[in-house]
């Protein structure tokens, strides 16, 4: 296949690019580094600072012998991702590029601009690119199971059949999502079926929840590919917080209540739902949601496991709820399907003792670069 990948320098495109390369399929990537400028706009630079995607490239090439194609450029400038389609011809699009980081729409109104434009615009012309070049490029997009918020009823994948007065139809399932950024993913899934409805698109929508992990076969070829390690308050998840905390000696900082519930997975997994959803796309005129997790935690349940994990490995390790700078529901009712990966082939990889270790080893290997400032809330969008 020929397999464009827009977002390819961030945390989830660098690792699937060096993944689709080693499969043998011809790989271009396209990204304007948003991400870093915004880390380093806000103080959020990774633990471990990587080269940029033009160098990992060239090492990549260097180690395995595979070819990743680099643009460098912006997704909201038409006419550049235009030309990128023309050149390249693919007949998959894997769309990460997006600003993901929620606390960032909610800081102010620069930043909330910011993140509507982009997503939407991306989006939009990833839409007229494959429609206007490539008409049966399957366009792969990356959502969030974020999307769905936390309803009081079981969450379907993607879709709900309503009965209403005797009659009934299929619709997306209600979202109702806690920050800006979810709402652009919701804004983009409803731009998608639009065009998919209308002129017949191939969709995968990819319902992800928060991914944890550093290690994939291609990264581990050379220290110099590992995947970008965000644990700042910005792009850091609540995994790769706690690791970090828990390595630094300071107190995990539960959100609240800590019963926030989400469904977690591995990166060698999102490789293998993307590979899986590339490998058998959705249908002309299809929109194809897909839930894509492989185990559910609260926060409770992660400070837990990494108390109990970083302890064995010797580190003194605490936990401190703190107020919660977000508006969610700390207690709730969750219980979303996620079958048809699982369906399509993906066998999971689950968040056991050893990879927790693996990743609290990785930390401390790179320990001296921890800033405690970074780490505690720095935007609230609480009442
Ligand atoms: N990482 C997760 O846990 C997670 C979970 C659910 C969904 N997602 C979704 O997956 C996608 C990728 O997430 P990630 O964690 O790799 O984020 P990331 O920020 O590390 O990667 C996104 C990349 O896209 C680039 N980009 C953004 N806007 C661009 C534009 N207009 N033109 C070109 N490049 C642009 C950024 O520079 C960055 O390198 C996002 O859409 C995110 O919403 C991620």
């Amino acid at each position: 296949m020929r397999v464009l990948i827009l977002g390819g320098d961030g945390y989830l495109g660098w690792p699937t690019a060096m993944h689709f390369a080693s499969q043998g399929h011809d790989v271009f990537t396209v990204d304007n580094y948003l991400r870093r400028r915004i880390a380093l706009d806000t103080n959020s630079e990774p633990l471990i600072s990587t080269p940029n995607l033009q160098e990992r490239a060239r090492l990549f090439k260097s180690v395995s012998g595979r070819t990743i194609d680099v643009s460098i450029g912006d997704c909201c400038d038409y006419d550049f991702l235009r030309s990128v389609f023309e050149r390249c011809s693919p007949d998959c699009a894997i769309h990460y590029a997006e600003q993901p980081s929620a606390p960032y729409s909610m800081c102010d109104y620069r930043t909330a601009r910011l993140t509507l434009d982009n997503n939407l615009t991306a989006t939009f012309n990833v839409i007229w690119a494959v429609k206007d070049v490539a008409p049966r490029c399957h366009i792969i997009k990356l959502g969030t199971m974020g999307e769905y918020g936390t309803p009081k009823i079981d969450i379907e994948e993607g879709w709900i059949t309503i009965e209403h007065k005797g009659r009934s139809d299929r619709f997306l399932f209600p979202r109702q999502a806690g920050s800006l950024y979810h709402t652009t993913k919701i804004l983009d899934t409803d731009l998608l079926w639009f065009y998919v409805r209308t002129y017949g698109l191939m969709v995968t929508d990819l319902m992800q929840g928060p991914v944890y992990g550093l290690r994939t076969p291609e990264a581990d070829l050379d220290p110099r590919l590992i995947p970008n390690f965000h644990y700042d308050d910005i792009f850091g998840t609540v995994v790769n917080r706690f690791v970090t905390q828990a390595v630094a000696g300071i107190p995990l900082t539960v959100y609240g209540k800590g019963g926030q519930t989400r469904g977690y997975l591995n990166l060698n997994d999102t490789l293998q739902c993307v590979a899986l959803a590339a490998s058998s796309p959705a249908e002309p005129g299809q929109l194809r949601v897909l839930n894509q997790f492989t185990e559910q935690f609260s926060v409770n349940q992660l400070a837990e496991q990494v108390q109990r994990v970083g302890t064995r490995m010797g580190f003194r390790v605490e936990i401190t709820p703190i107020d919660n700078p977000r508006k969610e529901a700390e207690e709730h009712y969750y219980n979303p399907a996620h079958s048809e990966l699982l369906k399509l082939g993906l066998k999971p990889h689950y968040l056991t003792e050893d990879v927790m270790g693996e990743m609290l080893e990785t930390v401390a290997a790179h320990r001296q670069n921890i800033d405690p400032a970074k780490i505690m809330p720095r935007v609230r969008w609480k009442n």
